[in-house]
């Protein structure tokens, strides 16, 4: 049997309140539905690892982390994607393997929202398939080559 890939799933600011949270954008899902779900649907191929903060400092410290312990890293920076700086050097520092997700599709939402400064230093970004977006995002990464 092929060895589980490690998948380190890090979602950023407001996103612990999926569900409750301008459902009309994001869903009634909640994050618990969203880790379960990944959970179930790649048990055969991926042990994940899930992380979640409102606090800049502290996911910069877990994409620093990931290095050497993860295989891929499947970041929804929320906000931070488009102001944070810090975060992108971050991205810039690693070696880790990253993809941006987004559930809702920002470049169609406000302009503010048009302007990522994380996805130049990932490998892939999808936006606007709801929380199917992290499923999409890891089955295309699993599958790449076969
Ligand atoms: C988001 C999109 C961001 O613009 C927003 O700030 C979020 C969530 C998304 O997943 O659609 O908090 O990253």
């Amino acid at each position: 049997m092929m060895e589980k890939k490690k998948v380190w799933v890090v979602n950023g600011p407001n996103l612990n309140l999926l569900g409750t949270r301008e459902p009309e954008i994001y869903g009634h899902e909640t994050l618990k539905d969203l880790e379960e779900q990944l959970t179930q649907q790649f048990i055969e191929q991926v042990e994940f690892t899930f992380f979640q903060s409102n606090y800049e400092g502290q996911l910069i410290d877990w994409l620093q982390q990931s290095v050497g312990h993860a295989d891929l890293v499947l970041l929804n920076p929320a906000a931070y994607t488009h102001t944070s700086l810090a975060l992108a050097d971050a991205l810039a520092a690693i070696t880790t393997p990253v993809i941006e997700v987004h559930i809702s599709n920002p470049a169609s939402r406000q302009d503010l929202r048009r302007v990522s400064l994380t996805a130049p230093f990932c490998i892939a970004s999808i936006a606007g398939f709801g929380l199917n977006s992290y499923q999409f995002a890891l089955s295309a990464w699993l599958n790449q080559g076969s």
